[in-house]
């Protein structure tokens, strides 16, 4: 098992969708293994292929009853409406109060290639609809509010500038 550096905002592989998954073999349930323990370790309630570099349609969650793992998730449908303070670990100690559905109807395969689905509310059914979003290369800051995504791409902004200068020993 081994734990993932988590990429952050900026990484140009968030914004890539991601594509199917065809074979479920060995090297893939390493990958699920080590997102478990990588989403573990940061703490987070779920975390995506992406964020960890791979460009394939695969999520881990666990809201308090996991771990779980569902491959090429896909959401047939999202019903009213529910307002929750969303994060991501991939923009650390940031969040926003969001609006979306209040409730998904979730498929996918689990990693014994059983067939998942899955009708969830609230706190998971905003787990599976953040961690679509990094299936198909969108971040939370996308499903900000005019004002919320202002604040928030200046303060990324400044982050970015930060890290920079971290990283040029011309700085130092
Ligand atoms: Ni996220």
């Amino acid at each position: 098992m081994a734990i993932y550096n988590i990429r952050q905002f900026g990484d140009p592989v968030l914004r890539q969708r991601a594509r199917e998954i065809e074979n479920v073999d060995g090297a893939l349930r390493r990958l699920v293994d080590d997102m478990i323990e990588t989403m573990y370790d940061a703490p987070g309630l779920g975390l995506a292929a992406p964020q960890v570099g791979v460009e394939r349609r695969l999520f881990v969650y666990d809201i308090g009853d996991g771990p779980h793992a569902i491959i090429n998730p896909v959401i047939v449908e999202s019903r009213g409406e529910w307002n929750y303070d969303e994060g991501c670990l991939s923009i650390p100690d940031l969040s926003w109060n969001v609006v979306r559905p209040n409730e998904v109807h979730l498929r996918g395969v689990s990693i014994d290639g059983e067939e998942i689905d899955i009708e969830a509310d609230e706190l998971l059914a905003r787990c599976f609809q953040h961690e679509m979003d990094h299936l198909d290369g969108i971040l939370l800051v996308e499903r900000l509010d005019a004002d919320q995504r202002k604040e928030a791409m200046s303060i990324l902004r400044h982050r970015t500038l930060d890290a920079a200068v971290a990283i040029d020993p011309a700085h130092v």
